[in-house]
């Protein structure tokens, strides 16, 4: 049968598609904006009809509503990224949080988590029947490949990007033609602290370094002072609308990579219809598997490949606390050992943990002697390269303790850098 034919052949409704959700089955969501609005709310208002469906999903930027206390007889949420429309389900115990790299979920899903649906967004067909993933090809990639059923929204709005990201009609079981809105990321408002961090960390930058960029104020800011430099690349987990400003003003051209010349190389992507009108198309824009792209020793490959991210807490022999407050999970690992890993085995590179030097409205240092009780790290002090706040650039690696705990109580907030002398000095038997 000729694409076409296929195609026709298995389109259905939203509503109709979700009465083949079983009970008891694990149905793994596209991440993101790539989330398939109009087929998950089609499952929630079926909810009556299911019992214990699984739902797997990384940054859910949706609704979240299979997370509501009503329907938890009906939907368990498996977050492998807590945010905040599913943080209280599992704060309440509706939900669970399953630990993991973003680049092993893939894997995860060929093993010992196999999807029973996939529910995705793709473009529209190509002339050749091949579907983009588009602003999310990460792990729902691979969860289209893994799953028994594929249930796929194919929406006009979702942009054609190009890479190793494409479906093929023949891959979905049921299909849903769409004409919405994609979920967009709205720019984060800057502040004077963030700016300042920002520009800390543009100063780690040279001319034709690699970028790998978390989300929020803080990589937003960093990208603010990179305006002057020449020649950097893409090389990220994800990026949004400050990398289209770089690109259109020169700065961004990827010449210099040693690792896909010429291609920003990316697995996500979150923000405003301005950035996916930019990917639409673009030859200049790779989008990949996460296993791809995350990948530390893929990452490895590109040289001077500098990753900045941001995290809740560091203690001062080094270690990073970036997913909990406590014992309160607040988010996830994402990429961030995935970079720090390859930034640190990259020739020339750099991984940047770029925070607040405070909390809580000024009343928390970041910066603490002990990390607080409960809570996990994420990167480890074996791991940790540069750490900026506001006040300044600590750099730990190849330091000892003692010296690191100088060079953190140094960009520490100053209301709090006698409390952690103190702590220096019952410690290390010394002076600060
Ligand atoms: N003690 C108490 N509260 C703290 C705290 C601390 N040490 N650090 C942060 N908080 C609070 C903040 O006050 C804020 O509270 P609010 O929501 O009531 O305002 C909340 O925790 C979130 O902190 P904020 O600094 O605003 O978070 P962010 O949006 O900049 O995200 C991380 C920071 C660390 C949560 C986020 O970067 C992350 O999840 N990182 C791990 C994943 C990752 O790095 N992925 C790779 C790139 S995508």
């Amino acid at each position: 049968m000729d694409w076409k034919t296929l195609y026709k052949s298995k389109l259905t409704t939203a509503e109709e598609a979700v009465t083949h959700i079983k009970s008891g089955n694990r149905v793994v969501v596209g991440h993101a904006c790539g989330e398939p609005s109009l087929v998950i709310d089609a499952m929630v208002k079926n909810a009556a009809q299911y019992r214990d469906v699984e739902i797997v999903h990384m940054v859910a930027m949706g609704k979240g509503e299979y997370c509501k206390p009503e329907y938890a007889e009906n939907f368990r949420h498996n977050s492998l990224f807590l945010g905040g429309s599913t943080r209280k389900a599992i704060e309440e115990g509706r939900g669970d949080f399953t630990p993991v790299y973003f680049c092993e979920i893939p894997g995860l899903f060929r093993t010992s988590m196999h999807p029973n649906v996939a529910l995705v967004q793709v473009s529209p067909p190509d002339a050749h029947g091949y579907c983009s993933l588009g602003v999310s090809v990460d792990y729902t990639k691979s969860a289209v490949e893994c799953a028994d059923l594929v249930i796929a929204e194919v929406n006009t709005q979702m942009p054609y990007i190009m890479g190793d990201c494409f479906v093929h009609v023949s891959d979905l079981d049921f299909i849903v033609e769409a004409d919405d809105p994609l979920i967009e990321l709205k720019p984060p408002v800057i502040g004077d602290v963030e700016k300042a961090i920002g520009e800390n960390c543009a100063s780690l930058i040279k001319d034709g370094d690699t970028l790998q960029l978390g989300i929020g104020a803080i990589p937003d800011a960093v990208l603010l002072f990179l305006k002057d430099k020449k020649d950097l690349g893409i090389h990220s987990e994800m990026f949004s609308d400050g990398v289209v400003e770089l690109v259109e003003a020169g700065v961004v051209t990827n010449k210099r990579k040693t690792l896909n010349p010429g291609k920003s190389v990316v697995t996500f992507l979150m923000g405003t219809r301005r950035l996916y009108d930019f990917v639409d198309k673009n030859p200049s824009v790779c989008m990949m598997p996460v296993d791809y792209v995350n990948d530390p020793y893929v990452i490895r490959q590109n040289d001077n490949l500098i990753s900045i991210n941001s995290c809740v807490q560091v203690d001062l022999q080094g270690q990073v606390v970036s997913t909990s407050i406590g014992k309160r999970e607040i988010s996830g690992v994402g990429g961030q050992m995935d970079f720090v890993r390859g930034a640190n085995m990259s020739r020339g590179g750099k991984s940047i943990m770029a925070m607040p030097s405070t909390a809580a409205k000024g009343k928390v240092s970041k910066i603490t002697a002990l990390i607080d009780e409960g809570a996990s790290v994420t990167t480890s002090r074996h791991d940790v390269g540069y750490v900026v706040t506001e006040y300044g650039i600590a750099q730990l690696r190849g330091k000892t303790l003692r010296d690191r705990a100088r060079a953190l109580i140094a960009i520490a907030h100053p209301n709090f850098r006698a409390s952690l002398a103190e702590e220096f000095e019952r410690r290390f038997h010394t002076a600060l």
